[in-house]
Order: C-alpha cells, then structure tokens, then sequence
C-alpha cells in the first residue's frame, strides 16, 4: 500500500484510510459483531492500511480500540472528531477524554471538528477551536482538522473559506467522480496551504449500485448538470471506464479517481464486508486510470456540484439552506 505525506502534519500515512461511519460503520450497521468490526480493521491493517477514521458520533471508537488490542497502536494513525453543531467549549475537554477512554490510547493523531455546517463555522473557529489547540498543547492531539457536512453543503462553501484561515492541519472534503467541484474549491487551496486531504463520498450508493447511477446522471441531465451528448449509453452511463486497461469496475475507477486528484492524501473507504475491503485494498494499490477516461469525467461532470452520491438525505439542512 502506497504511502505519502498528510501534508503539513508530516504523519507517513497509506492512501487508504478505514471509515468507521457512512452507510457501514464498519459492519456496525448491518449488526455485525464488535469482533467481526475488529476484524475488518486488523485485516486493512496487516496489508498496509494504516490510517483509521471515526468520530464520538459514529459509536465506532470503540470498535478502533478494539482492534488496537490487537496492533500496535503507534503504528496506526488515529482520526476521531468532536461533533460541532450544539456543542459548547465546555465540552471539548470532557468529549476528547471520552474518545480517548473508547480508543483505549492516550493521545489522538487527527481531532477534527466534525460535520462543520457553513452558518456555525465562525463560531466552531472563534469558541471551540481554542479549546482544541489547547489539547494539542497538552499533548493530547498531535494535529486540528476539521471536516465538512457535505450533505447540506455539496459546493464546499465552508471549507473554501476555512482554509483561507490557515488553522487547519488536516481538512475531510467530499468529492467522486460525479462531484468535482471540491477540485477548484477546496483542493487548490489544500495544497497551497499544505493542509492534509481525507476524501470522503468516493464509493457510496451511486458509485456502488449501477440502478442508482443511472437514475442519478438521468436526473443531472434533466437538470441541465450533464449533458445527454456526452452519455454514449444512458443504462451504464459509466461503462466505458472498465476495459482492459482501465478500471475493474466502477468501485475501483471511483476509488483510483480520487487517489490520483492532486491534493488529495487518504481516500476513506468505508466497508464491512470482507469481499469488498479486499477489492479495495486491491484499487487503491493500482495505478491511476488511463487519462482519457478521468480528461472524459471531467467533462461530463465539469458542471456537477449539487449532488454527493447518496441520494436522498432526510437532515438538517441548516438555517441558510432552508427555503
Ligand atoms: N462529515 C464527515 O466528517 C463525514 C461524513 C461522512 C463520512 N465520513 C467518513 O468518511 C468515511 C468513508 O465514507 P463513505 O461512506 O463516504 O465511504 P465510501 O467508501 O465512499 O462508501 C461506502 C459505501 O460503499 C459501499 N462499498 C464500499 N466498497 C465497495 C465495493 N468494493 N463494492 C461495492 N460497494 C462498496 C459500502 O457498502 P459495504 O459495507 O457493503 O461494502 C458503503 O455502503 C466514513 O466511514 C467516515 O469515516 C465523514
């Protein structure tokens, strides 16, 4: 598993990161075991993989400290993340101890800020922030990050001004194949201020369930997002990027699209099936796709930034958002 440098924090860490939230949480979801969990993470662990990430909100930290029973912990790069929305200073302290009891360790690599809506982004810099920097002091966290709510805020507003900021060691952004738009927004920013990368959304539903994309890119071109001109077969509107030298299939192209974006540092895959993590350590050990296919994504999906992949998403949008 290819290694690189999570920008400024200087940490060596795989290009793979395990998720412990999205649609898996590492299995909890579907009702597996704490140990099947475990498992999972000790497998990714002993082909390379050696970035994990979880948050208070997922109820997986637990699961993290499970597996580190059973590896080293300092060989393992720990992301968790204290929720943002509703919290007060107050609670940092409390909230970064209890992470630390459930990760069974003493410090954290990554703390981040965790969800940051648009409209609460001063105020999680000016209050909570400091509080933040203030566990770094004490040794607690080695680095601050902060990752975005990307289901109510798929063009990125806050990061693109978060990072203007320079505070931030590490940022989590969405971006796949059908929303580039954290290219230009966030990205470029990124690596101008050598801030880390963790890619969330690069699979999801619509990477993952060809029915979904289908309906998905229809919906973009009813929208005037994508153009008809530009899909050859409406029914697999992503075929062409599996062929001999390209993809394997369409998990695969999603995965080593975003691996291969400059800025980016870890893709998180989010799994709790034992198949599927072997096909994902397998893509983002592969090299990047032919470049006629990613120049070709670039172009269908040039104009894409309302869309994260997942469909319907029943929260809160945040007060800006509303109607
Ligand atoms: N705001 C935030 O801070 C935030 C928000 C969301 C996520 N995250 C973090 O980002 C991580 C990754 O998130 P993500 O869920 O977007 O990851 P993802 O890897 O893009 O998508 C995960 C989904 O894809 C499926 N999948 C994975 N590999 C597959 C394969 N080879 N074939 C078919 N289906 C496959 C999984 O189902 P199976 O279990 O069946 O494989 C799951 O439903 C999360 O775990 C979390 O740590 C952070």
């Amino acid at each position: 598993m290819k290694r690189v440098k999570l920008g400024r924090t200087g940490f060596d860490v795989s290009v793979m990161g395990m998720g412990a939230g999205g649609p898996s949480q590492i299995g909890k979801k579907q009702g597996k075991t704490p140990e099947h969990s475990a498992a999972i993470l000790l497998e990714a662990f002993e082909a390379g993989v050696n970035f994990v990430d979880t948050a208070e909100g997922y109820g997986t930290e637990h699961l993290v400290g499970l597996a580190l029973k059973d590896f080293p912990r300092d060989q393992v790069v720990i992301s968790t993340k204290k929720s943002s929305r509703g919290s007060s200073a107050e609670e940092v302290v409390p909230s970064l101890e209890e992470s630390l009891k459930r990760l069974g360790t003493d410090y954290i690599d990554v703390y981040s800020l965790h969800g940051v809506y648009d409209y609460d982004y001063d105020r999680c810099k000016d209050e909570l922030f400091p509080e933040v920097v203030k566990l770094q002091q004490a040794g607690k966290i080695r680095s601050i990050g902060i990752t975005e709510m990307f289901n109510a805020d798929k063009s990125h507003d806050m990061l693109h001004r978060a990072l203007d900021d320079n505070l931030w060691d590490v940022a989590m952004v969405g971006f796949n194949i059908l929303n580039q738009s954290a290219r230009d927004k966030v990205l470029s920013k990124a690596i101008e201020h050598d801030v880390g990368i963790q890619v969330m959304f690069a699979v999801r539903k619509a990477l993952s369930d060809m029915e979904f994309l289908a309906e998905t890119v229809a919906a973009l071109i009813d929208e005037g997002h994508v153009d008809a001109a530009d899909i050859d077969d409406p029914e697999h509107p992503l075929g062409f990027l599996v062929h001999d030298d390209g993809a394997v299939s369409l998990p695969d192209a999603a995965y080593r699209f975003c691996n291969y974006e400059p800025g980016t540092h870890v893709i998180l895959s989010g799994t709790g099936n034992p198949d599927h993590l072997k096909q994902n350590i397998a893509s983002l050990g592969r090299g990047p796709l032919p470049d006629a296919d990613v120049e070709r994504l670039k172009k269908i999906f040039r104009k894409v930034d309302s869309i994260t992949g997942q469909g319907e998403w029943g929260g809160d949008p945040g007060p800006e958002k509303k109607a």
